[in-house]
């Protein structure tokens, strides 16, 4: 149940990115809707705590496993390649870069969580 939970707020944390960045890229009006600023960041914390229940019921650690090490970290540049795209980033082709870099760092964190393994790709 919490398992299903993780990957259902992964699920919706990725699709609420490609559409901010959907609406970035448009100058949408929808970015300055209060909803908008709110609910990622509501998703996202039901993620962190469902890892963190997660974690302690398979007795796996950040920084004590390196699959959990990796997706941490990993998560830490997605969530700062994602303000950059969304937010910091001025021009519009530092913000496509940026939010290409995320989408890959979001893809390599699912890889990990499937594989259980850092470097699954060596
Ligand atoms: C964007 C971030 C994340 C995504 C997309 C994600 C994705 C996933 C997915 C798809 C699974 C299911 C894997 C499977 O059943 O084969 C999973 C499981 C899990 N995730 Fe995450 N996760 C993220 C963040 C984290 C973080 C930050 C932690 C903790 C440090 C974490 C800890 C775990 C644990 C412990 C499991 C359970 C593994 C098991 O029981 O087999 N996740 N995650």
């Amino acid at each position: 149940m919490i398992k299903l939970i993780h990957m259902t707020t992964a699920f919706i944390s990725i699709s609420l990115f490609l559409m901010r960045g959907y609406w970035v890229f448009r100058n949408s009006p929808m970015m300055s809707k209060k909803w908008v600023k709110i609910v990622p960041h509501v998703n996202d914390t039901v993620l962190l705590i469902t890892a963190t229940i997660l974690a302690v019921s398979i007795q796996q650690y950040p920084f004590v496993h390196s699959w959990l090490t990796a997706k941490i970290i990993a998560l830490i540049i997605y969530i700062l390649l994602g303000m950059f795209a969304l937010k910091y980033a001025k021009e519009m082709k530092n913000k496509v870069l940026f939010f290409i870099l995320a989408l890959l760092t979001f893809s390599y964190i699912v890889s990990v969580a499937l594989t259980r393994s850092p470097i699954w790709f060596i």
